[in-house]
Order: structure tokens, then C-alpha cells, then sequence
């Protein structure tokens, strides 16, 4: 197996991110959960695509490009998140971003700014224009001699689902040196990247862990994840080897992505209040209220505690407000 970190890959972000058990919502809940907080990674208001980065970004000066593309909501945190490792890296950043959701220049769309990026909005609902988009610009840069790369929504490539692999390697001494017992890892699933990572390196390093994927978009997310999760343990060179429990989806949508849900509010309030800790209305708010819900319904088994991937995006709580 061609070891994970001898592929490149850039310090970006300040790891181990720190992990601990909630101990109010523990004892509240009757279990317990820990916190592995991913919004704390050093870079921006911190989340989960600056591990995806890491790789994706090294690989983007290897290949000797000078600008990077990428695409997204208009409150992508992906998107910022680009822009900030990008501007770090003396990158030229363009954002294509679909004009939908909130597009005053508020939350992400200000730190993007501050990031130096070029902000642009494609009127559409179809990823597929923007990437149009994005061949026919990567064409005109190439004509003035300049090389970009595209980076896909979300990061969600198999290259950058390595960084959740090595998220779980964190997760795992962690726990050993904390005494956890853990059985379950639970993240917040947009493009699927982060979770498929989670599975696969849960597969690696943790084989009896169930990694729980929380949909907060209707894709077929059930069939994306392990997909992903499969060509990069391709990139390892490892084989990928699956239980039947291994993995699962569950979806806590609402009335749509991007759209804050009145019922996740208590338990974004209660997190707050109890822990200290933010969780936005369009990732976390959402996969921590249905990893609550999930649990209160007996949905986790008891092969070992709980762990909660805090995946960031606190940006949006300045953008839009709570349900
Ligand atoms: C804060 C936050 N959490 C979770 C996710 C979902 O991660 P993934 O796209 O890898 O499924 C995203 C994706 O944009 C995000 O911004």
C-alpha cells in the first residue's frame, strides 16, 4: 500500500484538531458523545475542507498552475475556504458560484472578499454550466500563458476524501489516549467527500466503527460515498473491503439544502448554551439535531461511543438566520 503520507500534501491547517467528550450533552443524552473539532483547524473560521485542500492544492502546484477554480452556493464554505488556502499559497483564486441562496455580501461572500478572490455568479441550477464555465475561462488563461486547475464542488474528489482518512488516524489516537471506546462516526454529507473519507479510513485503521453520513442534500448518497471511498483507497493502492454495516446514510433535509429548518433550532441553541460550540443551519446544525434525533429513536448500537466530525461553517450564521 502506497502510504497515505507520501503523497503530497501541504500544511495548511493546524492538526490534530482537538477531540473530547461533550460531557453536559453526554449526560444529558444518557451516552457518550465526543467532539472532533475540525471548525478549530487553523485557517479561516476552520472546517472540513481544508484537509481536502491540503492534498488538493498540492497536487495544483505540481502540476504548476498558478490559478484555481472552484464552484459552489453563493455561502459555499468550500469556496472560501479555497480562497483562503489559495491566497496563502499566492494562488489566483476564481469562484464560480451559482447565483442561488443568499447572495448579498454577507457571511462566506465577505471573507472571500477579504481573501482576495474573484467572485463571479452563474445563473443556473446546473453544475455542469459552471464547469462549462470554467473550461472556456481555464482555456482563455491558457492562451495568456497561465495554467488553473478545477477543483470540483465540494473538493469531493477521491484525492481530497484522503483527508479524511487521515482524520480518522487522528480520531483513533486520540481516543486511545483518552481511554474512548469509540463505535461512531458521524459527519455531515454535502458532496460526500468528508464521509467517504471517514469510511474509508474507519475500513483502514478502525474496522469496527459505523461511520453515519448525515444528508443535508438529496443525492444518491448511499452509492456516491463508498464510490468516492473506493477510488482512493485506489490512490493507495489498498483494497477496499466492506461489512455490511460499515456505513449508512440518513437524511435530515428539511425543506431543502441551504434552507435553515425550524426543528434543528433548540439543538443549535442547546450546543451553544451547553458546550460553547457553533453549529450552522446548513451542514452541522442539521447533522448534529439528526445524530440526536437518531440516538433518542435508538438508532445508534452499542458497539462504543459516539463521535461528532465538527465540519465547520459557522460562516452562515452570519448570512442567514436560524429557523
Ligand atoms: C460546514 C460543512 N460541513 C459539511 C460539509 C459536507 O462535506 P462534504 O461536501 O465533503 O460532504 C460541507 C460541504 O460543503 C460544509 O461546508
Amino acid at each position: 500500500m502506497q502510504e497515505l503520507n507520501t503523497l503530497p500534501k501541504l500544511p495548511l491547517g493546524l492538526y490534530p484538531t482537538p477531540f473530547y467528550k461533550l460531557e453536559a450533552i453526554s449526560a444529558k443524552y444518557g451516552r457518550n458523545i465526543w467532539i472532533k473539532r475540525d471548525d478549530l483547524c487553523g485557517v479561516a473560521l476552520g472546517g472540513n475542507k481544508v484537509r481536502k485542500l491540503e492534498y488538493l492544492l498540492a497536487d495544483a502546484r505540481a502540476q504548476g498552475c498558478d490559478t484555481v477554480f472552484t464552484t459552489g452556493g453563493a455561502q459555499s464554505n468550500h469556496a472560501m475556504l479555497t480562497a483562503a488556502c489559495a491566497a496563502r499559497l499566492g494562488m489566483r483564486c476564481i469562484l464560480l458560484l451559482k447565483k442561488r441562496g443568499v447572495t448579498d455580501r454577507l457571511g462566506n461572500l465577505i471573507l472571500d472578499d477579504l481573501y482576495g478572490a474573484e467572485v463571479r455568479f452563474v445563473d443556473t441550477d446546473s453544475y455542469d454550466d459552471i464547469y462549462a464555465e470554467m473550461d472556456r475561462l481555464s482555456a482563455e488563461l491558457a492562451a495568456e500563458g497561465r495554467k488553473a486547475c478545477q477543483i470540483p464542488v465540494g473538493g469531493s474528489t477521491p484525492l481530497g476524501s484522503l483527508g479524511y482518512v487521515n482524520c480518522v488516524w487522528e480520531c483513533l489516537e486520540q481516543a486511545q489516549q483518552q481511554g474512548a471506546s469509540i463505535g461512531h462516526l458521524v459527519s455531515a454529507t454535502g458532496s460526500g467527500g468528508t464521509t467517504a473519507g471517514l469510511l474509508l479510513g474507519a475500513r483502514l485503521y478502525a474496522p469496527d466503527w459505523m461511520v453515519t453520513g448525515m444528508g443535508v442534500d438529496d443525492d444518491p448518497f448511499d452509492k456516491i460515498v463508498p464510490s468516492l471511498a473506493a477510488d482512493a483507497a485506489a490512490l493507495l493502492n489498498t483494497p477496499f473491503s466492506r461489512t455490511p454495516d460499515d456505513f449508512r446514510m440518513v437524511y435530515h433535509i428539511g425543506q431543502g439544502y441551504a434552507i435553515p429548518n425550524a426543528e434543528d433550532t433548540p439543538f443549535i441553541e442547546e450546543l451553544a448554551r451547553m458546550e460553547g460550540i457553533l453549529l450552522d443551519p446548513v451542514y452541522t446544525g442539521k447533522a448534529w439535531s439528526g445524530m440526536l434525533k437518531l440516538l433518542q429513536d435508538g438508532g445508534f448500537d452499542r458497539r462504543g461511543d459516539i463521535v461528532f466530525v465538527h465540519t465547520g461553517g459557522a460562516a452562515a450564521l452570519f448570512a442567514m438566520d436560524l429557523a
